[in-house]
């Protein structure tokens, strides 16, 4: 029952009892005319309406406060909770009816969003101090590299010419290497205020990527790891594309083969499909995998696997997400397949742009 309906017969019995009462004592005057039977009548019926009044009223007193109060000290009791911080105090609306019901549910929506909310920003807290302590490890490894090679220098360590320059060498790459870093993070800014300053073109495939390829493949055979190309694209195939976006998509795949590397004989090839109206690359590593319960999480932000999370190698979780927002922006999809202790592979797919079809629509 309603919280109006009760309160109307509450109040209609509590102000019909009174008058019943008067009433009947009344009837009971006129009816018996003996003045000290009457007296006597009417002095017990007295007591017994007051019994009866008394009863009704706790009966009616219980009900309401059943129906009411109980609810509205139950209310309380949970807002307490939520006062204090405890979010998984639930009331259950299904127990309940009338204007309660709308109130215990309006309750649950709230300690639900709460709840949410809190938890979010526990989680973006955690991730945030996660964040920190990786970016002050992958800053602090190549200065104290620059550091070390730098004093070598002033110290005399390197006493010949071919030495120095080595050291020297060193310090550039590793200069590069905290520069990569920190755009890394000022690009990492602009994702997330949605300001990547992309500037799209009719990109040749095969020529982008026999240029990249000649790039990466001479860091790779620095680092001692085998590179494999083939290509299966016609030649003239046409991307709709931003060249500077994408290239920042295969070094970021390839610096994560080369980071999550544990084998003697390294190798990595690069792979260009053709999937009908899209072009599909697929860039392999034979490293250390992903665990299959990982794999769908790596291109979130933040998320690193436990094993590189607890490896010396520093890493901020964000390269992952970049690339897929990269991807996701040129109309593609990327995803990962893998297998823990034999490597990884990374696949994207990229629509193909046709000039001709575009030609034939517009003289339509
Ligand atoms: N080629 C790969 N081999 C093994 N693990 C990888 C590879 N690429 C990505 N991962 C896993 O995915 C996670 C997310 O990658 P990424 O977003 O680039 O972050 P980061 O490299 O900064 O840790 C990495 O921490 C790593 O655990
Ligand atoms: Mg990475």
């Amino acid at each position: 029952m309603n919280l109006r309906k009760r309160l109307v017969v509450t109040f209609i019995t509590l102000l019909s009892l009174p008058i019943m009462f008067l009433l009947s004592s009344l009837t009971l005057v006129f009816v018996i005319r003996d003045p000290l039977l009457s007296r006597h009548f009417v002095i017990q019926s007295i007591w017994i309406m007051t019994a009866i009044m008394i009863l009704f009223v706790l009966i009616v007193t219980t009900w309401v406060n059943r129906g009411v109060f109980k609810h509205i000290r139950e209310l309380n009791e949970a807002m307490d909770h939520i006062a204090k911080g405890n979010f998984d105090y639930s009331l259950d609306e299904n127990r309940v009816d009338g204007e309660f019901r709308a109130l215990f549910k309006a309750y649950e929506d709230m300690r639900l969003k709460l709840k949410e909310s809190t938890e979010e920003r526990v989680r973006d807290e955690a991730q945030n101090r996660e964040l920190i302590s990786n970016i002050t490890h992958d800053l602090k490894t190549p200065i104290t590299s620059i550091k070390g090679y730098a004093e070598g220098i002033i110290d005399g360590v390197a006493d010949t010419d071919e030495k120095k320059e080595r050291y020297i060498r060193t310090i550039y790459d590793k200069t590069k290497e905290l520069d990569r870093l920190l755009n890394e993070l000022t690009f990492y800014s602009s994702i997330d205020n949605n300001k990547i300053p992309y500037n799209f073109k009719k990109l040749d495939v095969v020529d982008f990527f026999n240029d990249c390829v000649d790039e990466v493949g001479m860091d790779l055979e620095n680092r001692n790891i085998y590179l494999s190309y083939e290509n299966l694209l016609d030649r003239g195939t046409l991307i709709i594309a931003d060249p500077v976006q994408l290239r920042k998509v295969i070094n970021n795949i390839i610096g994560n083969s080369i980071k999550y590397m544990d084998k003697e004989k390294k190798a990595v090839s690069i792979r260009l499909l053709d999937a009908v109206d899209s072009v599909r690359v697929e860039i392999e590593d034979n490293g250390k995998g992903i665990a299959s319960k990982d794999l769908a999480n790596i291109f979130e932000r933040f998320y690193r696997t436990d094993a590189s999370r607890n490896s010396s190698q520093g890493g901020s979780g964000i390269g992952l997400s970049i690339v897929k927002k990269i991807i996701e922006d040129h109309g593609g999809y990327i995803w990962a397949t893998s297998k823990e202790g034999e490597g990884t592979c990374m696949h994207f797919v990229i629509r193909k742009y046709f000039e001709t079809k575009k030609a034939d629509e517009e003289s339509v």
